[in-house]
């Protein structure tokens, strides 16, 4: 009999797109979906990186360098520099987007067996790249009510173990917007170099932060051998479809690990590298970052506004990033609750899709009432959804209180 692997089936997809047969059987039926269970923006990608693209002088399109055409390194390298990090050119590997970088980071770090350490609720696909790395996920938990800020770092340090082998995290976070203060990341950067830790943090957010600013581990000199920085132009260039991102570290073995595994994937796309060239080298690319941020912040506080309409609900207002996790403690199935609306409920045609928090989770039971919802769409249509999602809300408590009622 043939079998898939068992890693492979202790996989449980993706939250954020597990429901979207049901999103398509919705729109077959008419019923139109407004979708906020994804961080796809709908902002236009800079004219300047598209230009990059379409002007590629190219007549073999051929592999490029395994750990990516030098001019797109360079251009990185020069991003950074603006940001006040100091990278050299053999510090900066591309890789196929942020998700490739952070899978690299957890391959060439940690062995079968080994734990990592991670604050919850976290983005779903690093259990998922872990799980596939034989790696198991420890839940550092944070709390909706303590603005998903970390717990003390004692409490952090009371869940190290021999097998601990690396802090991961995101800044600003998917899927709660929180921006780590400055004394939260030097408090991990500690953690990580008392404990022999390396620590990844996963930056694609980094412009997007409405209050303060994001504090990269890249501004940290004492944990230089320790950290990995993960970087993406997915969100910030609203370029999801570049596949384009990158890791920064300054461990000499750590990149010499990666160079390895970038070899044996051969290469990262070409005109999309070529394309980051072209808008790191425009004058404006700056202005164009800024641009996208302003339209999200707007968007944040639009849908922040419109969620304080929903009877019951518990939210705070993130700090960056493009989500809010919500909780609505009149619910106990997040994903029933989230099937219900594309399955069972519309309101003058129309409907939403959200995704289920459990996922968010490792820790059993968490999250079972909160769903994340993302702020990619104008900002009308934001305080549209949010209306559907009030109605479907009261529609799903209504229905179960029938059903209860009739048992
Ligand atoms: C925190 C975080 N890291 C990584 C990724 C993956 O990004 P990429 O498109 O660069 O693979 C995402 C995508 O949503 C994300 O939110």
């Amino acid at each position: 009999m043939l079998n898939v692997s068992e890693r492979v089936k202790s996989l449980k997809g993706s939250p954020i797109r597990r429901l979207t047969p049901f999103a398509n059987a919705a729109k077959k039926r008419g019923v139109q979906v407004y979708h906020l269970n994804i961080g796809q923006p709908d902002i236009p990608t800079p004219a300047s990186f598209m230009e990059g693209v379409r002007n590629a002088k190219v007549d073999v399109l051929s592999y490029s360098p395994a750990m990516g055409i030098a001019e797109t390194i360079d251009a990185m390298v020069g991003y950074y520099a603006e940001l006040d990090i100091s990278l050299s050119h053999d510090e900066v590997i591309v890789t196929i987007g942020g998700s490739e970088a952070f899978c690299f980071a957890l391959q060439a770090t940690c062995n079968p067996g080994d734990e990592v350490l991670i604050p919850e609720p976290f983005y779903p696909n690093y259990v998922g790249h872990s799980t596939m790395n034989g790696n198991r996920v420890v839940p550092i938990p944070t709390r909706i009510e303590d603005g998903f800020h970390l717990p003390p770092m004692k409490e952090i340090e009371r869940l190290i173990t021999p097998r601990t082998r690396a802090i991961l995290f995101s800044n600003p976070s998917n899927p709660t917007g929180v921006g780590y203060t400055y004394n939260e990341i030097e408090g991990l950067a500690k953690l990580a170099l008392k404990h022999d830790l390396f620590i990844i943090s996963d930056e694609p957010y980094r412009e997007l932060m409405y209050e303060g600013e994001a504090i990269s581990i890249m501004s940290f000199p004492e944990v230089a051998q320790n950290a990995i920085l993960v970087d993406s132009i997915s969100k910030r260039l609203s370029a999801c479809g570049a596949r384009i991102g990158c890791l920064a570290t300054r461990n000499k073995d750590v990149l010499a690990a990666v160079n390895k595994l970038c070899q044996i994937r051969l290469s990262p796309p070409t005109f999309e590298q070529l394309g980051l060239v072209a808008f790191l080298k425009s004058k404006d690319h700056k202005r164009d970052i800024g641009v996208i941020v302003d339209k999200f912040h707007k968007r944040r506080d639009a849908m922040f506004d419109a969620l304080q309409t929903i009877p019951g609900v518990v939210c705070r207002k993130p700090e960056g990033a493009f989500y809010i996790f919500v909780k609505f403690p009149q619910i106990d199935d997040s994903e029933a609750f989230a099937k219900f609306l594309l399955t069972d409920f519309q309101t003058d045609g129309e409907t939403v899709m959200v995704a289920p928090g459990a996922d968010f989770y490792a820790t059993p039971g968490r999250g079972t009432n909160e769903v994340r919802v993302a702020y990619v769409l104008e900002e009308p249509k934001l305080v549209r959804a949010v209306e559907v999602l009030k109605a479907g809300l009261a529609a799903y408590v209504e229905e179960k209180a029938g059903v209860a009622a009739a048992r």
